[in-house]
C-alpha cells in the first residue's frame, strides 16, 4: 500500500496538533536525564514522528528512519536538521524484516499511522521483539473507527461502517486489525510487562479545514465503493452532499485517534 508525500504533508500538521499531549509527556519523562537517544521511527514516511518528538529529547539524538517507501525515504534525506542530531533512511520491508529495523544501537522505538495497517499477529511479533530488547515504544495516531460529522448526513453511518470494513483488509501485513488496534495494542503491550499510558489523539477539523476534510471524505467514498454495501449512485450522492457543505463553510468533523507510550515495567 502506497501514501503520497501530499496526503502526507497535508495530514502533518493534524496529526501534530492531534498528539495526545500526557503520551509526549510521558515520552519525554522517560528520555530525561539521558546525555544522547538512538530512535528507530517504524514506517517514518516523510519523517513527522521526528519533527513531532524530537524537542521532547535529549539533544543529541541519532535517529534510524525506517520506510520500504523509496521515494518517501529519498526525501527524508533533505530534511532540516540541527547540529546535534542525526538522520540515516534505512529501506526495510518491515512486514518481512521488522527484527532487522530494531537491532543495533536502538533505545526507543517510535512509530505512527502505522498500527491500524498491520495485522494481530504483526502486533504480536512486534511486543515481543521489543519486549526481548527491552525497547520503550511511542506509537501514535491509530484509528479507533470512531468518526462523527456535522452536520449529520442519512449516509455518514454506513459509510463510515464501510471504512472501517475496509480498514480490516490486508495493507501489506496480513489481515488489518483497522480500528481495533486502538485498543488491541497497548493491550497486547501491557501483556508482555510493559507500563502504558495512552490517551485520544482525535483529528478535529473544523470549517476552515476543507481540503484536508474533501481529501479524507473522498478516500472514504472510494472505500465504501469497494466494500459494495451502498449502491454507488447513493455514495456519490453522499459525496457531493458532503462536499457542497464543505463549500458552504459548514462542514465539522472528529475522527477518533489513540496515541501510546509503552515502557517496559523496571526503567524510567
Ligand atoms: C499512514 S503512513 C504514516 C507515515 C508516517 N509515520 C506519518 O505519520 O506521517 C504509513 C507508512 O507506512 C509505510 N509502510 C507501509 N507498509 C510498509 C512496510 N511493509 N514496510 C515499511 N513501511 C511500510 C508507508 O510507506 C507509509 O510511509
Amino acid at each position: 500500500m502506497s501514501f503520497s508525500s501530499s496526503w502526507l504533508t497535508l495530514r502533518e500538521p493534524y496529526d501534530r496538533s492531534a498528539r495526545n499531549v500526557a503520551v509526549l509527556d510521558a515520552v519525554a519523562t522517560w528520555a530525561a536525564g539521558r546525555p544522547s537517544i538512538a530512535v528507530v521511527d517504524l514506517a517514518c514516511g516523510l519523517g513527522s514522528t521526528l519533527r513531532a518528538v524530537t524537542e521532547r529529547l535529549p539533544k543529541r539524538q541519532d535517529w534510524r528512519l525506517v520506510d520500504n517507501d523509496l521515494s518517501l525515504l529519498a526525501r527524508t534525506a533533505g530534511l532540516a536538521r540541527p547540529p546535534d542530531l542525526t538522520v540515516t533512511a534505512v529501506p526495510v520491508d518491515l512486514a518481512r524484516d521488522l527484527e532487522m529495523a530494531l537491532d543495533g544501537p536502538v533505545e526507543l522505538v517510535t512509530t505512527s499511522a502505522l498500527l491500524d495497517l498491520v495485522s494481530h499477529d504483526w502486533l504480536d511479533r512486534l511486543a515481543t521483539e521489543a519486549a526481548a530488547r527491552r525497547l520503550p515504544v511511542y506509537a501514535a495516531l491509530s484509528y479507533d473507527g470512531l468518526a462523527t460529522l456535522d452536520p449529520v448526513d442519512p449516509l455518514d453511518a454506513a459509510v463510515i461502517d464501510a471504512v472501517n470494513q475496509h480498514q480490516r483488509g490486508d495493507k501489506g501485513f496480513g489481515p488489518a486489525l483497522g480500528p481495533a488496534a486502538a485498543a488491541t495494542a497497548p493491550a497486547r503491550f501491557e501483556l508482555v510487562g510493559y507500563t502504558v499510558t495512552h490517551g485520544a489523539s482525535d483529528w478535529v477539523f473544523g470549517p476552515k479545514d476543507a481540503e484536508i476534510q474533501t481529501e479524507v471524505l473522498t478516500g472514504w467514498a472510494v472505500a465504501a465503493r469497494e466494500i459494495g454495501s451502498s449502491s454507488i449512485a447513493d455514495i456519490i450522492g453522499w459525496l457531493a452532499r458532503r462536499r457542497d457543505l464543505i463549500a458552504a463553510g459548514r462542514s465539522s468533523m472528529r475522527v477518533g485517534h489513540v496515541d501510546f507510550f509503552a515502557s517496559p515495567t523496571g526503567t524510567r
